[in-house]
């Protein structure tokens, strides 16, 4: 073997966990010589990380595989990898349709990634899709000491128990896993020595994380021990797991930030059950209350679906009663999306005309919060974590406790600094101010 490094160029589609798992397998692939690249073109290796949240998931791939086929035509020696939850779902489908395709790994199996690499460059095909009992991450290479972006995510658990009725997660992810909290301390610390100062804890439930006592407040006190990491995230939760701990943590715990993804889906209780969320729209207002009783200030954010099988114009109007009752900061809304094998995708689905006019009114509303809240920030006094320079010079960018997108104009070097800042304008996804101290 040369010296001369392999390049790698990853895709990564999905959620946060998604993003994680691609530098986790970078890094378990800089093993096998590979660095990572910006630039397709030069790749000899291309790993598409999918997700398989909703339809077109399989369509994106195969158009994508489409794209590289004249890379690979052009170099066939350039290997082509497909992971992710669309790998899981139907890896033996990609390795029949898709003979350009040299290497297909499931979520669970990264840490198999070295032998599957050695024997795709034997020019045979490789195929894993199991779901081992190994934790993936204890076997993955530990994390090199790179310096880092100031704020990363950390995964902590995986999988999900939940089984709602129009989620691929459970099939694609497998069950709950939680991972012990020795390493995630372990895994932060050394972030932290490399230049993070913020992490958002990951996970399909997060806060189901059981790994340590005291659950994902036992964690997040544990974490914010940590000299120099100055701020603490969680994403995603659901409502049924928001125990009393961690929602006292939201007052009591200074690094635990005002912000919280509380996915709710739906206003009506009758959909509520239908999709087996196992709360009513009343009980998620009652946690709701307690956590602002907590954290007054706390920025609330959903997803939701609209148009599930069976949604009324009355079940639909008792999620507007919902959004206008909570007052979300921001939301995600989509449209139902059927998904073989889950058991939503058994009933009729709605009219897409239904479908769509829902949404638009929904996400109409949504947007009238997330501006309100914007421009509710002006005038105030937040600290901002500085990212990166803005885009004109002498301008810098970076998130406030809230999550906002904040700009200042300053010179000299602030990546990585915490400062307080005063919100002077709210435009439509950001906001500035100038420095205060
Ligand atoms: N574990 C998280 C979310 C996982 S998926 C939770 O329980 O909230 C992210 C979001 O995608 C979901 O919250 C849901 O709003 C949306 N989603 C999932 N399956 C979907 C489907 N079949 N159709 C449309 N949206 C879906
Ligand atoms: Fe999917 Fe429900 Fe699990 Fe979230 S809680 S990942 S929506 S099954
Ligand atoms: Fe998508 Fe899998 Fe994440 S389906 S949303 S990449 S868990």
């Amino acid at each position: 073997m040369t010296n001369v490094p392999k390049k790698l160029f990853i895709k990564t589609y999905g959620c946060q966990m998604n993003v994680y798992d691609s530098e986790r397998m970078a890094e378990t692939l800089a093993g096998q010589g590979y660095e990572t690249t910006q630039d397709q073109s030069e790749a000899d290796m291309v790993l598409l990380n999918t997700c398989h949240i909703r339809e077109k998931a399989a369509e994106k791939l195969y158009s994508d595989l489409g794209r590289i086929k004249p890379l690979k035509v052009a170099n066939p020696d350039l290997k082509i990898a497909v992971a992710g939850c669309v790998a899981q779902a139907e890896g033996e489908e990609i390795v029949k349709r898709a003979p350009m395709v040299d290497l297909v790994v499931g979520p669970q199996s990264y840490h198999r990634l070295p032998e599957m690499e050695a024997r795709i460059q034997t020019g045979k095909r490789a195929l894993d899709t199991d779901f081992p009992e190994d934790d993936k991450f204890e076997v993955m290479k530990s994390r090199p000491k790179v310096a880092r972006a100031p704020a990363a995510f950390l995964t902590i658990q995986e999988g999900c128990d939940k089984f709602c009725a129009f989620c691929v997660v459970p099939y694609t992810r497998g069950a709950e896993v939680s991972r012990p909290a020795d390493r995630i301390i372990d895994e932060a610390r050394g972030l932290v020595e490399n230049g993070v100062r913020e992490v958002t804890l990951l996970g399909q439930n997060v806060n189901a994380y059981h790994g340590c006592e005291g659950g994902l407040a036992g964690l997040c006190s544990q974490l914010s021990q940590i000299d120099g990491l100055e701020r603490i995230r969680y994403t995603t939760s659901h409502p049924n797991d928001m125990d009393d701990a961690l929602i006292a943590a939201h007052g009591d715990n200074p690094k635990l930030m005002p912000y919280l993804h509380l996915p709710v889906q739906s206003g009506s209780d009758r959909i509520l059950k239908a999709m087996n969320r196992k709360h009513t729209a009343e009980e998620y207002l009652r946690i709701i209350e307690r956590i602002r009783a907590a954290r007054p200030d706390i920025l609330l954010t959903s997803d939701f679906i609209v148009g599930f099988p069976g949604e009324t114009d009355a079940d639909f109007e008792d999620t507007m009663a919902l959004v206008r009752e909570v007052n979300y900061g921001m939301a995600y809304s989509f449209k139902y999306s059927v998904r073989p094998g889950t058991p939503a995708a058994e009933k009729p689905e709605l009219p897409l005309a239904v479908m769509d006019e829902r949404l638009q009114r929904l996400q109409a509303l949504l947007k009238e919060q997330q501006v309100a809240a914007q421009e509710g920030m002006v005038g105030k006094t937040t600290t901002v974590l500085f990212e990166k320079r803005g885009r004109t010079p002498g301008q810098w960018g970076g998130k406030s406790e809230h999550l906002h997108a904040v700009h200042v104009e300053a010179e000299g070097e602030l990546r990585g600094e915490i400062h307080k800042v005063e919100i002077l304008n709210a435009m439509t996804n950001s906001l500035t101010g100038r420095i205060i101290g």
